[in-house]
This record gives structure tokens, C-alpha cells and sequence, in this order.
């Protein structure tokens, strides 16, 4: 039994969302402008799409993953998606039906499936990153999952056994000395753990990090010198779960805390900084200044709706937001950048963890649904100015990521890369814009010949 959208259980598996039920190749795309000829690389954007009608209530987080990839070779583009072939799918593929409950429906286990293929589908569906040559597919329940440049699943990767736990989707890379910094949360202790990956992609540096109670940590952020964790009172209740109940609820009167470690501390050394009760998704960047350190991300007043499982609508709209932490005085000031909502934000990876000039948040019509956009804005931190990027009333765009130029000298030499899907005609078209001049018309678009349905995160992997 696949899906059929006319019988869709969830509006999460209709509209824009409806899933796809094949995997393509399709070459020699038409490309409406010129593509860069700095611009050779893999663009992939990773999201769920299940292969299967989901037992009982279905939530974006659920879906099997699906990589979507856009190569561009010598001014042509191909593309590509296959799912990800986790143990779970495979499982359902050989009973041909969903086995998994999904996160609103946990109760729903089968005995005979979690001996096969764990208590948790690894769906792998969130982000797509590249370290030490291994291309890594996320979701931070779980270990990564490896694949090839050509999308096919080469198994779970687990550090040669070195891993302990889950990864999350948002792992950090140093790009000075090519070092992997991550954490794993669990709902069952230790609650956090921060590793480090020298830039071989050897496990070097593990450490617990002790927290009052089991959070769901979405992001965190690296400087130069530091880790940030944000400890926010997104409480997971598993007993509640089991029993029919929500997994995550938000305990606002429990405060958020912001916890700074020193680059491969003992988790035992962190420092903890009260905020007043916030949510974190996603950050920009972060970085050392001094004695203080920058933090910048879009912030929610309180848990996004999306981490509601029996009901994943959004409440609130995430501001953009500066945390400045003093480590001398012992001091956080925080204060929001801009009256314009945004999620999803990206700078230019090239100086990930160092001072950035430029962010990149994407924009929403509505905040209902959280990974819906519309268009982009780039803000200039040295100007104070900022220039956005909006599509046309019928086109919905998904994560911006940057994609340096070769040959380029400042930061925002380069691209910003997006799925943008047209409502009027259900077809999707790779959108490159100059980053220097996010406001200009795109400098290409690729035309997939089909819809990409709504997914996570986009990244950019260059040819070098
Ligand atoms: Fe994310």
C-alpha cells in the first residue's frame, strides 16, 4: 500500500507536500539564464517523503527521507533523487505497509520490526552534509546514515564503532582545520553528549554534559574557542508518550539556559547563562569577540508548534535575535535584530564559527506551517542594511544555502541556491540567485521536470 493523496490522513501529506513515488534521473535540464561557471557541485536537499500510508497520525518528522540532488557539471545540470534506505524502510518494503508509529503514534510498536530494524526508524531525513569525503545523511534520533554521490545508501556510520548515541542534523565543521563538532541528545541519560571528528573523520573527543531533564535540542553553535548549547524546557515525556500522550511539552517556568564549554572541554566544565524561556531552532553563526562571544539566531518565544506531535501547526513566528555573552562579567545581553520573521539561516560555511558580515534568513507568509518560504532576506552586519528576495504570489522556495565562487574574494562572492516549487504549474525549479545581489532577478533556474515536494535542508557540495 502506498500513499494516495485523494486518501491522504494528514495535511502533511497533501499539497505541496504530497510525497513522490518514484526516483528519476533526468539529464540535460533546461536552464532558463546561465548557470556560473564557478558553480560545479552537487546541490541536495533532504526532507521526508514515506514510501508507505502511515499508521495513524503522520508528522513531517515521520517520513521516510528522500535526497533530491541538482549536479551541475560544465554548465549542464542533472537530477536525481533516491530515498534512503534505512533499516526501517526496508523492513516495511519486505511487508509491503508502514511498521512505524511515528512520533505521535509511539505506542505502535511491533515487536518482531524493532528486532529487524529498531525501536526508531532512522529515517534520515533532515540535513545532507559532507566531512573527511564521506557524504552523511541526518536525524538526530539516530546515528548518520552514509551515502554515495550518487544517492545510494551505504549503511548507518557510527565513527568505526566510536559513536555512542545519536547525531544531530546540524553538525558544525571548522573550516580552518576541517574538524566535525556535534552533539546527541536522548530522551534516556546521558541527556547531551558533544563529540568531536579531527578532520579524517577519526572520533576524537566524547563528553557527557549533565542536564536536569531530557530536552529536545534541535542546533547549537561553535565559535573559534567555544560550544553553545541551548538548554530549553522542551521536555520529552516518553511515559506520556507510550500512554497515547504528547512526547515533547513546553515548560516555560523551567527557563531556557545557554551553556558555553570550551572547544573539546570536560562536559563537566560548562558554564551555564540564564535567558529568559526561548526557543532555538536554528543559528546563523556564532562567534568569539574578545572576551565575549556573538550568538545569532532566529528565536521563538516559545516552542514552535511544529514540536507538537499530535498537532504540528505553528504558533509562533521566530524573530531574529543577537545574544551577546559577556565571560568576564558573567553577563548575557540579547536583544532582536529585525521585525521581520525568518527560519532556516545561513551564512557562508567558508567562515562558519568565525566572525560572518552577511546572514541569510529565509522568509514565510505565514508561520502555520514552518518550512514553507517564500523568499529570502540578506542581512549586512557591517552596514546595517539589508535587501530581500521575494518569488511570485503562486511559488513557494525552501532553504537558501550559500555557494561560494571559486574564484571569489569577498564573503557573499557566490550563490544562493533554492527549491522553488511553482503551485500554478506543480513543477519545481532550482533557483540561483548572486549573492552579492539578492534582489536581482535569478541569475538561473534550472527546471526540474517535476515538483519536489516541501522538504528540510539544503546544502551545497562543490567539486574539488
Ligand atoms: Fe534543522
Amino acid at each position: 500500500m502506498t500513499i494516495d493523496a485523494a486518501a491522504a490522513p494528514s495535511p502533511f501529506l497533501s499539497g505541496l507536500l504530497t510525497p513522490v513515488t518514484d526516483e528519476r534521473d533526468d539529464r540535460d535540464l533546461e536552464v532558463v539564464g546561465e548557470l556560473p561557471a564557478g558553480l560545479r557541485g552537487m546541490f541536495v536537499r533532504n526532507g521526508p517523503n514515506p514510501q508507505f500510508a502511515p499508521i495513524g497520525r503522520y508528522h513531517p518528522f515521520d517520513g521516510d527521507g528522500m535526497v533530491h540532488a541538482v549536479y551541475v557539471e560544465d554548465g549542464t545540470a542533472r537530477y536525481r533523487n533516491r530515498w534512503i534506505e534505512s533499516k526501517g524502510l526496508l523492513a516495511e518494503r519486505k511487508r509491503g505497509a508502514a511498521q512505524f508509529g511515528g512520533l505521535a503514534e509511539l505506542s505502535r510498536i511491533d515487536p518482531e520490526v524493532v528486532a529487524e530494524a529498531g525501536i526508531v526508524k532512522n529515517t534520515a531525513n533532515t540535513h545532507t552534509v559532507r566531512h573527511a569525503d564521506r557524504i552523511l545523511a541526518l536525524m538526530e534520533a539516530c546515528p548518520p546514515t552514509q551515502l554515495s554521490r550518487e544517492l545510494e545508501t551505504l549503511g548507518e556510520w557510527d565513527f568505526d564503532g566510536r559513536l555512542q548515541g545519536a547525531m544531530t542534523a546540524h553538525p558544525k565543521v571548522d573550516p580552518v582545520n576541517g574538524e566535525l563538532h556535534f552533539f546527541g541528545y536522548s530522551p534516556f541519560p546521558p541527556y547531551l553528549r558533544y563529540h568531536v571528528a579531527d578532520a579524517s573523520g577519526a572520533l576524537v573527543h566524547s563528553t557527557d554534559i549533565e542536564l536536569p531533564d531530557p530536552v529536545m535540542m534541535h542546533d547549537f553553535a561553535l565559535t573559534e574557542h567555544h560550544v553553545l548549547f541551548l538548554d530549553a524546557p522542551a521536555l520529552f515525556d516518553v511515559h506520556a508518550a507510550m500512554a497515547g500522550g504528547p512526547l515533547v511539552r513546553w515548560e516555560p517556568e523551567q527557563g531556557t539556559r545557554l551553556g558555553v564549554l570550551a572547544r573539546r572541554g570536560d562536559g563537566a566544565s560548562i558554564r551555564w547563562f540564564e535567558l529568559d524561556p526561548s526557543y532555538v531552532v536554528h543559528v546563523f553563526n556564532a562567534w568569539d569577540d574578545g572576551e565575549r562571544i556573538e550568538l545569532r539566531a532566529p528565536r521563538f518565544a516559545a516552542m514552535p508548534g511544529g514540536f507538537a506531535f499530535d498537532n504540528p501547526t505553528g504558533r509562533e513566528a521566530p524573530m531574529p535575535w543577537r545574544w551577546s555573552i559577556d565571560l568576564a562579567a558573567g553577563t548575557v545581553h540579547d536583544e532582536q535584530t529585525d521585525d521581520r520573521a525568518g527560519e532556516f539561516p545561513r551564512v557562508n560555511d567558508q567562515l562558519a564559527s568565525r566572525r560572518t558580515r552577511y546572514l541569510y534568513n529565509c522568509q514565510a507568509r505565514t508561520w502555520e506551517f514552518e518550512f514553507e518560504f517564500h523568499g529570502v532576506v540578506k542581512y549586512d552586519l557591517d552596514a546595517d542594511t539589508s535587501q530581500a528576495r521575494h518569488y511570485a504570489p503562486s511559488e513557494v522556495s525552501g532553504e537558501h544555502v550559500f555557494a561560494p565562487d571559486p574564484d571569489g574574494t569577498a564573503e557573499d562572492d557566490g550563490w544562493l541556491l533554492s527549491f522553488v516549487t511553482d503551485r500554478a504549474t506543480d513543477t519545481t525549479d532550482l533557483v540561483v540567485l548572486d549573492a552579492r545581489d539578492v534582489a536581482a532577478e535569478p541569475v538561473a533556474r534550472v527546471r526540474i521536470p517535476r515538483r519536489v515536494p516541501i522538504g528540510f535542508h539544503a546544502n551545497w557540495l562543490p567539486d574539488r
